[in-house]
């Protein structure tokens, strides 16, 4: 067995040595760019995870791990355009060091890839089937989540499976193909899945709880974006519902506001939700669902030492800053 802080040092070092094209030099240094400047790379951390609780030849899926990770930042690159982002890990995102049309094509080119790196990992047809779904899943929820922008009656249900489909089914595929890989059987496959899935909507909310409450100084992205985009997150939907009238009028028209000082519409809102006690509502709907999680890795049929690793994941992960 090994533990999250090796695995994550196997990560780091194949991610190093990643081998790109050297030209054209402006499409492949923004992705080196990307990949270098961190991350949790919680993704291949979990695959490798996953499949370590079946065999211990970890190095052998190293680059269907890599593939997710690669993917994942294709989907950083152009979310961060969509999102009007200008920082990510700490550091300028693609789009504003160099432009637009490189993060478009730098991303297109980690998405194919991610696809070439799957197709050098272990071959085996359902985990290909499993990383397609994973994959066009998530283009999905991006879509939700851009529509609902402009809508100002999404509800939580909406939300949820929004989220679900743009964050969640890439943790949960990262155990299920670690899972299928290391040759677990369909219930513990079925049951880590799930373990991901719920862990992974809790790291949503607790993304969106952060876009809001995050300490500046370690957050790494910028504080409030979610609000100027005015993006449906469950604290925003729940500030809605939960309003008086006035509370509701003013919300509305911040909503509506889409020029001048982006730092009025951040503190107004953030003050709406601290008085109807959005803050604390959040908290409890994470650690609900964070806890939720755990009782599909309770069921995994492998020993209680081995899964160790995955239970201390899921509680560092709860304390997260960034
Ligand atoms: C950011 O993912 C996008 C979300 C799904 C919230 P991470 O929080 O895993 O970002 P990095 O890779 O660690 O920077
Ligand atoms: C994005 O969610 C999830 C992705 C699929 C990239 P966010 O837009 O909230 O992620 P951040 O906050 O920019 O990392
Ligand atoms: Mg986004
Ligand atoms: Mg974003
Ligand atoms: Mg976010």
């Amino acid at each position: 067995m090994y533990t999250i802080a090796e695995l994550t040092k196997k990560i780091n070092t194949a991610i190093e040595k990643i081998q790109y094209n050297t030209a054209p030099k402006n499409l492949y240094v923004p992705i080196q760019y990307i990949l270098s400047i961190g991350g949790k790379r919680i993704r291949p951390l979990l695959m490798m995870m996953g499949y370590n609780l079946y065999k211990n030849d970890v190095d052998s899926i190293i680059n269907n791990a890599l593939a997710l990770e690669t993917y994942h930042n294709f989907t950083l690159l152009h979310d961060d355009l969509m999102d009007k982002s200008d920082m990510r890990r700490g550091n300028p995102t693609v789009h504003k060091k160099w432009n637009e049309n490189t993060a478009i094509l730098s991303g297109d080119t980690m998405l194919i890839m991610a696809y070439q790196l799957f197709n050098k990992g272990i071959q085996n047809e359902e985990a290909w089937t499993a990383f397609i779904d994973a994959t066009l899943g998530v283009c999905e929820g991006q879509q939700y989540d851009i529509d609902f922008e402009t809508r100002n009656d999404v509800t939580e249900a909406e939300y949820m499976e929004m989220i679900r489909l743009k964050t969640s089914l890439l943790l949960g595929y990262a155990l299920k193909i670690g899972a299928l890989l290391g040759g677990a059987d369909r219930e513990d496959v079925a049951h880590l899945y799930t373990f991901g899935e719920k862990m992974g909507l809790a790291f949503q909310l607790q993304d969106d709880w952060l876009d809001v409450y995050g300490d500046p100084k370690t957050f790494k992205k910028k504080l409030g974006g979610d609000i100027v985009d005015n993006k449906k997150t469950f604290m925003l939907i729940n500030a809605l519902q939960l309003a008086n009238t006035e509370q509701k009028a003013e919300l509305d028209r911040w909503i509506a506001t889409t020029d001048g000082d982006p730092n009025l519409k951040i503190a107004a809102i953030t003050h709406i939700y601290n008085i109807i006690g959005i803050d604390r509502l959040a908290q409890q709907k994470i650690e609900a669902l964070f806890a939720d999680s755990l009782q599909s890795l309770d069921k995994v049929k492998v020993a209680e030492e081995k899964k160790a690793e995955l239970y201390a994941f899921a509680n560092k992960l709860l304390d997260r800053k960034y």
